[in-house]
């Protein structure tokens, strides 16, 4: 490895201690129960509409019971320890559900928690490809990538194996422009960075940015702010949105 990689390995190391500590003080109640408030600043529906969708997402029976029981499975073999919170995962599903996404590309599968929830919301929509992108391999103990994912929404999921920066940038040309894009890979800041370009060129006119760990750096914040992208953060996700009248391509 070189110096700059090296040191760029350590900087990302002192970056997510500083993460946790973060996370130990950061209220996550009072971040769920701003989301509507914060979220209908940039998504076309009302603080009511997006609080619907919260609802509707709590009752969802048929999602929680396989959830729960899968969430459980990983645990007991005590490798989920990178697995998105659930919380994050109902952001996403009230945004899929506001802005009726058909088409996402999101990269870091893992066990599938984002998946799961976005695949959710397509199936409430009634339609609706999620591609995924992870490396070659799978994830740690005996599991595939995207275990969570109920059975019901697995024929709205295409799974693409390679490393994000090989695979994004031909996967967004064959299918953009695309409703959602989401970030839950490499959070290395050039990696981030590089996603983060790709992905907004190849939005559809209102479409979302959403990334994972933006509290990791500024630069979810300064990204939006330099693309001119109204933007929010709910827990630990980050959504931004383009303008609606206009792409970006
Ligand atoms: C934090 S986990 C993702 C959690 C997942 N989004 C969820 O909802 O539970 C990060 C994932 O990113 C994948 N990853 C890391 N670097 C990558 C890269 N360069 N390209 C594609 N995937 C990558 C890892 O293999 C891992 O599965």
């Amino acid at each position: 490895m070189t110096v700059r990689g090296t040191l760029r390995d350590a900087i990302y190391a002192v970056r997510k201690a500083r993460l946790r500590l973060e996370r130990r003080r950061l209220d996550y109640g009072r971040e769920t129960r701003d989301r509507a408030e914060r979220l209908s600043e940039i998504l076309p529906a009302s603080v009511a509409e997006l609080r619907g969708y919260e609802r509707e997402y709590e009752d969802l029976e048929w999602f929680h019971d396989t959830y729960a029981d899968r969430v459980a499975e990983i645990h007991e073999t005590g490798v989920a320890a990178d697995t998105t919170h659930w919380r994050d995962g109902a952001t996403l599903y009230v945004v899929c559900r506001a802005l009726e996404v058909e088409t996402a590309v999101e990269t870091g599968v893992l066990f599938g928690s984002f998946d799961a929830h976005v695949l959710a919301a397509m199936e409430r929509n009634g339609g609706g490809t999620l591609h995924a992108v992870d490396l070659p391999g799978g994830p740690p103990g005996r599991f595939d990538y995207g275990h969570l994912i109920p059975d019901r929404c697995r024929d709205r999921w295409e799974l693409h194996r390679g490393d994000a920066r090989d695979v994004v940038p031909e996967l967004l040309e064959a299918v953009g422009p695309v409703d959602l894009f989401l970030h839950d890979s490499d959070h290395r800041l050039p990696h981030m960075r590089f996603e983060y370009e790709t992905a907004l060129s190849h939005l559809e006119a209102g479409g979302v940015l959403a990334s994972h760990d933006v509290r990791l750096s500024r630069l979810f914040d300064r990204f939006t702010d330099a693309n001119d992208l109204p933007a929010c953060v709910v827990c630990d996700t980050g959504i931004a949105r383009v303008s609606s009248s206009e792409g970006t391509e």
